[in-house]
């Protein structure tokens, strides 16, 4: 399901953990873009006509047995290349050149000195800037036919060029923005070197996955998980476009979502809202808690809520009858982060990503949206016309209040969190902090102490608010909220909340902590 346009960049993904930056960048220069593993066979690279290919960095050694490679018909084929450290390193190493380990490892902010500021990927730029370095190997000798066009004090090959075969090789990473003009060396490549023109925009993309959907489906039945989050519903809103009424949208509430939520999701996407939807909500709350009960471990909780989820979607199949797809709202840090997201290591498993059990009747799983970041969902949403103030929520997760509960989950410990986070809402909102901070919420610790309240000793829960701020979810700070406005909310939850006792405020930013709990 791979959306056609005129002018695209293909990335071939060697495992570094900056590969969707790369794509994310190009797509800011107007340019679509997308990944491929570099297992994926030269044949199909090719058949997809890309202006230009970039190799991503990645955590081999090109000299080592096994190491992620690269054919090198790769370099001939008169498509512009751009290697980015492993990659740089790999079009050498497969052209003649020589890699070996560095005397001295180069990592963090590095100052770049450019030799050949004449080289079509400098043009416009000065002669030194800052650059984000990360190799344990270095180019030590260029491959025939390529020039040095910058070095740094430890690497003197910083990137390399062989303008006459558009063949380009940084050892820095430009899709970083600690590199000061890492955009403008990826634009000058897909601009001047590729020869794009930049025109396709995000709406592109919209208007040509409805195209690519409605193909694709045809006159299938097509079964949509929405949760009323921002991913799923712009995915819902999507494949409402492609498939019509054939498009049934099944709502499940699984007794973990936010307070008031079911009946706004409802609101919105049920009879009563905006849209023409087939929908169907399923108030499943007690057999979640039920197959919960007990359970501690962070990854198995993720797993029984994934698959009571299918559980519930075969019921509700059943019930429709033949359905032949099955839409979800996955984006790419969901992917990236569940280890599908080609080379990358596992962090957590993400609720449903990847596929469904083999005894599950669906022909396919659909995930348009699969490729994107978070503002770029969001703008796809814009377009499609969804209302902002429904856009530009701030994610939920799909196992929700689940991996806000450390520890075991009951149907008390939901309703202390959900009020807790309710208040915690509230207060951020009426401090205007609601527009500022990216995610906020409250979650609950497994943490009991005691404490006191009028005359009496309690041994009650801890609450965990957490704000934070950031672009892509992938890393964040936290959000320095005043203390008046903190102070606020722990009153109202420690008097408001039964069985909580104590209020903490997260600080921890992302890395070390992730945005959730578990
Ligand atoms: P973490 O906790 O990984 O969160 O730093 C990054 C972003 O992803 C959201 N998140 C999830 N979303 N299913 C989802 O749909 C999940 O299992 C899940 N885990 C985390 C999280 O809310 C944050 O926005």
């Amino acid at each position: 399901m791979k959306p056609q346009f005129s002018e695209k960049i293909i990335v071939i993904d060697y495992g570094g953990q900056y590969n969707q930056l790369v794509a994310r960048r190009v797509r800011e220069c107007g340019v679509y873009c997308e990944i491929e593993s570099y297992r994926t066979p030269l044949d199909v690279i090719r058949s997809g006509k890309p202006k230009g290919i970039i190799l991503t960095g990645g955590p081999d050694s090109v000299y080592k047995e096994g190491a992620a490679g690269a054919p090198e018909e790769l370099f001939g084929m008169g498509i512009p290349v751009l290697g980015l450290c492993y990659g740089a390193q790999l079009m050498m190493h497969v052209l003649g050149g020589r890699v070996e380990r560095a005397p001295e490892r180069e990592y963090g902010k590095t100052q770049v000195v450019i030799d050949m500021p004449h080289s079509p990927l400098y043009e416009g730029l000065p002669a030194s800037m800052t650059c984000w370095m990360s190799h344990n190997d270095y180019i030590s000798r260029p491959a025939p036919g390529f020039e040095i066009t910058a070095h740094t004090g430890n690497c003197p090959a910083a990137s390399l060029a062989c303008v006459e075969k558009k063949l380009y090789a940084v050892q820095y990473h430009p899709e970083v923005l600690h590199t000061e003009y890492g955009k403008e060396i990826l634009s000058n490549f897909v601009y001047r070197v590729c020869g794009c023109s930049g025109t396709w925009r995000m709406d592109d993309f919209a208007e040509a996955q409805i195209q690519s959907i409605r193909e694709k489906v045809g006159n299938g039945k097509v079964l949509c998980a929405l949760s009323g989050g921002v991913d799923s519903s712009v995915a819902a809103v999507l494949l409402s476009k492609a498939a019509g009424k054939n498009l049934t949208c099944v709502f499940v509430d699984h007794g973990l979502l936010r307070k008031g939520e079911g009946d706004l999701v409802e609101s919105v996407f049920g009879p009563e809202g905006p849209y023409d939807l087939n929908f169907i909500r399923v108030n499943a709350q007690d057999r979640f808690y039920i197959r919960l009960a007990g359970e501690t471990d962070p990854e198995r909780k993720r797993k029984i809520i994934g698959e009571e989820f299918i559980r519930v979607f075969e019921e509700v199949a059943c019930r429709i009858g033949s359905v032949d797809y099955l839409v979800q709202g996955t984006i790419y840090p969901d992917v990236v982060e569940s280890g599908l997201g080609g080379e990358s290591a596992v962090i957590k498993s993400h609720h449903n990503v990847g596929g469904l059990p083999e005894h599950v009747n669906f022909k396919e799983i659909l995930e348009p949206l699969r490729d994107l970041f978070k503002d770029e969902v969001r703008k796809v949403g814009l377009h499609l016309g969804i209302p902002e103030e429904l856009v530009m929520r701030q994610p939920f997760p799909g196992p929700g209040l689940g991996i806000r509960i450390i520890g075991d989950i009951t149907a008390q410990k939901v309703k202390m969190v959900q009020d807790a986070d309710a208040i915690f809402r509230e207060e951020m909102k009426k401090a205007g902090l609601d527009r500022t901070a990216n995610q906020f919420f409250a979650a609950l610790t497994n943490v009991r102490s005691v404490g006191v309240m009028g005359d009496e000793r309690t041994y009650d829960y801890a609450v965990a608010l957490r704000s934070v701020d950031t672009v892509d979810f992938m890393t964040a700070e936290v959000t320095e909220i005043p203390y008046t406005v903190l102070k606020t909310a722990m009153t109202r939850i420690v008097n408001e909340v039964e069985h909580v006792n104590r209020v903490f405020y997260d600080i921890t930013s992302k890395p070390p902590g992730t945005i959730e709990y578990e």
